[in-house]
């Protein structure tokens, strides 16, 4: 009988740890963690109500700490707090309509927020686990009417895919811009992932322009070459550790060097991590890289 009761009490709360039962609601937790931020966006918002509820439906809050809300350049947070539309669309982003608990998080898997948008999950050989790029800190909080998991940045919508941001960033990426097209792999940029892409500056390929001509005139040596800059998997920076293989597009795999000196792929430095787009992720290097011997 007593052994029926405990199934019962596990079947119906499955975020429950047998013997610490967390009474608090959500927004109880937020407000004992001294987010003060997170708390007083929801309560802007009225989300307050249903994350105060002990008996609304379980509900998973990706929430991003103190430090995560200062990071975000001051006109994105300004235009947050001074637009109650736009914030609350983000704070529904945060929210899943279910329990999800960090330790069953598998690699590549994803689930939909409140807003209907896709939050992909990553879980790396450093077993470090990103949601939408942003890390999970520290472990879950489960709490009367759902689960809580801290993450160290915002997640803010994102509606461009990768082959749109190198178009639409000319000033660095007008060669590579053109490169793609050329080599045919702008498309599935633009329409497939995911993907990382590592994308030289412009001054890359202008430091190897014999190169860059007589890939131009052998479109498959160029296509090898681009698709060398492409892995079909998203790598974000908190995922590569040093001497870490990432197969990529041509068949043939980079090399990731983490130093003090920060991040290298192969022999090019990584200038820009973490670039967000709807279908991967974009880090910014500085030398072309090539594969083979
Ligand atoms: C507020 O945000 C919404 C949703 O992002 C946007 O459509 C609207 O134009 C914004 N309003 C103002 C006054 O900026
Ligand atoms: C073009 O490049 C490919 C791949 O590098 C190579 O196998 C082929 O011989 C090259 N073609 C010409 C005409 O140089």
């Amino acid at each position: 009988m007593m052994l029926f009761l405990s199934l019962l009490l596990l079947v119906g709360s499955p975020w429950t740890t047998l013997g610490q039962q967390d009474t608090r609601t959500i927004m109880q937790f937020l407000n004992d963690q001294g987010l003060a931020t997170l708390s007083g966006f929801l309560v802007g918002t009225g989300l307050n109500q249903i994350l105060d509820d002990p008996n609304a439906p379980a509900t998973t809050l990706f929430a991003p700490t103190e430090d995560a809300w200062t990071k975000l350049p001051s006109n994105v947070l300004i235009g947050l707090a001074t637009n109650s539309t736009a914030l609350k669309e983000v704070l529904l982003g945060h929210l899943i309509d279910q329990v999800v608990l960090a330790q069953y998080v598998r690699d590549k898997d994803s689930k939909v927020n409140y807003n209907g948008d896709t939050l992909n999950f990553k879980v790396y050989p450093n077993r470090v686990k990103t949601v939408e790029g942003a890390t999970l800190v520290g472990t879950d909080h489960s709490l009367v009417n759902g689960v809580v998991h801290m993450i160290d940045d915002v997640l803010l919508p994102v509606d461009t895919n990768i082959g749109e941001y190198v178009a639409q960033h000319e000033t660095d990426f007008k060669d590579l811009f053109g490169l793609l097209v050329l080599g045919r792999l702008f498309g599935p940029l633009e329409t497939t992932g995911p993907y990382t892409l590592f994308a030289p500056v412009d001054t890359a390929f202008e430091a190897i322009r014999d190169t860059v001509t007589a890939l131009i005139n052998n479109r498959t040596a160029l296509a090898d070459v681009l698709k060398y800059h492409v892995v079909p998997d998203t790598y974000w920076s908190v995922g590569l550790t040093n001497g870490m293989k990432l197969p990529t597009l041509n068949g043939d795999e980079l090399t990731i060097s983490v130093g003090l000196g920060g991040v290298q792929v192969d022999n090019a430095n990584v200038i820009q991590a973490d670039i967000h787009t709807s279908n991967g992720v974009i880090h910014v290097i500085d030398t072309v890289v090539t594969p083979g011997p």
